[in-house]
């Protein structure tokens, strides 16, 4: 008998941690925690199976096959978009090689199991790119089908994926004989910039934000990389984890598209340094603008109109921007130094 499990790959990143311990909480169901390194120590418990590998390795993909039986895919692992700006030719493999690797064994797996694989994708704020701030200043909220003209590696990976998994769901096969319907059933949120109380990020261009947060906790200077007036919407960790959850069970008759906006506040990096000024009043912030990365950041939206996934599967974050830094951001990270 093959073991019933969850995928999760690039299980050990930030929404990985999350999404782990999520899981390990609420679900009967066993989870499959696939990384290029090591689960950490604190994520493994009875239920949580792990492996270190690389998901553009086709052996281990055929390996999981025969060892697992696959309910829903969680795709995370992806290089995020400063580190796949450096590195263009690996992003693009692992981002969207990647992902249709993962895209095809949910195809095997729905075939073996004669019935729908949920496969789960976060997307970005990175499919949108806006040419100048002027532009971005006008253009306010953006809805999920405006301005798709990504200015980085990462950002147009994210937009190809969103089609492919659309691919996968609706088109794959059409033309063959024994073309059977379906077979995977994708869902994708475009995220905004993730903040967590838990774990730092790396290698993205809106890390910005947590990085400030992290450093006020322990007492040491931050050089923020953009400018003060660089504004980007922002999820906390929790409603990240909250919207992956809530649109993975959300009833498919509900949706009337693949990919949705997700979002919670937007700030300029001036208004995050006041906010962790009123946490953390001995905070020590300047602003040393990288301009390249400041243009990124420039090409990403103000805000995001999220209504769609408010509407057709209840979307709501439980963190506006006061609860985000007075009950989880700054409480979360204390604690965390407390207890590293
Ligand atoms: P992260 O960098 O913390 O985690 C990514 C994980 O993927 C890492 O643990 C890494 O080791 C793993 N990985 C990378 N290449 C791999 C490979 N070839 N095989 C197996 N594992 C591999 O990133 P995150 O913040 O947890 O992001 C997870 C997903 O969410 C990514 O797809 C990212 O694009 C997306 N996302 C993140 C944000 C954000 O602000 N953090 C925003 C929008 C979308
Ligand atoms: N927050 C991510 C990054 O900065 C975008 O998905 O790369």
């Amino acid at each position: 008998m093959r073991r019933s499990v969850i995928l999760i790959t690039g299980a050990n990143g930030e929404i990985g941690h999350g999404l782990v311990n999520h899981f390990g909480r609420t679900s009967d169901h066993a989870i499959l925690a696939l990384d290029l390194k090591p689960l950490d120590d604190s994520l493994k418990c009875s239920g949580v199976d792990s492996i270190v590998g690389d998901i553009l390795d086709d052996d281990l993909i055929q390996r999981i096959v025969s060892e697992y039986e696959i309910n829903a895919i969680y795709h995370l692992a992806a290089l995020l978009s400063t580190r796949a700006e450096y590195t263009p030719d690996i992003a693009h493999r692992v981002n969207v090689e990647g992902t249709l690797n993962l895209l095809k064994l949910a195809h095997e797996q729905s075939r073996w199991q004669e019935r729908e694989v949920k496969f789960l994708f976060p997307s970005s704020i990175a499919v949108y790119g806006l040419p100048d701030r002027a532009t971005k200043d006008r253009a306010g909220r953006l809805r999920e089908e405006e301005w798709n003209l990504p200015t980085t590696m990462y950002g147009c990976n994210k937009l190809y994926c969103e089609q492919l998994g659309r691919y996968y769901a609706l088109h794959h096969r059409q033309l063959a004989a024994d073309r059977t319907p379906g077979g995977i059933d994708f869902r994708a949120v475009r995220f905004p910039g993730l903040i967590s109380a838990e774990t730092m990020p790396a290698g993205g261009t809106s890390d910005f934000a947590a990085e400030m947060v992290h450093a006020a906790a322990r007492g040491e200077p931050y050089d923020c990389f953009v400018d003060e007036d660089a504004r980007l919407p922002f999820l906390v960790m929790p409603d990240a984890i909250k919207a992956m959850t809530t649109i993975a069970a959300a009833p498919k008759e509900n949706l009337t598209q693949s990919v949705y906006n997700v979002g919670a506040f937007s700030l300029s990096a001036g208004e995050i340094r006041d906010r962790v000024l009123g946490a953390f009043p001995d905070a020590r912030v300047s602003f040393a603008p990288d301009r390249p990365r400041n243009c990124i950041v420039n090409s990403w939206p103000a805000d995001i109109d999220d209504s769609r996934a408010r509407r057709e599967w209840n979307w709501s974050p439980d963190y506006d921007v006061d609860k985000a830094f007075g009950e989880y951001l700054a409480p979360g990270v204390r604690n965390g130094l407390r207890n590293p």
